[in-house]
């Protein structure tokens, strides 16, 4: 599984941090999200699947 972050419709509500901060780190300069881990590491993919559900902007992608 891999996880790709739309920049351009992040707006960095930091939900998917909350949800997983192994997985997405919040960029200090941008303040937008970025993904870690490429691809997901397996114990991290349930959580990847709830953020990618949870980001208010449905930045967030999925694909194999
Ligand atoms: Fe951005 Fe959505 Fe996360 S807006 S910071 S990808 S919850």
């Amino acid at each position: 599984m891999r996880v790709r972050v739309d920049a351009d419709k992040c707006q960095g509500h930091a939900r998917c941090h909350a949800i997983c901060p192994e997985l997405f780190a919040i960029d200090d300069e941008s303040g937008k999200s970025r993904v870690r881990h490429d691809p997901v590491p397996p114990p991290l993919e349930d959580r990847a699947e709830r953020a990618v559900d949870n980001c208010p902007e449905s930045a967030l992608s999925i694909s194999n």
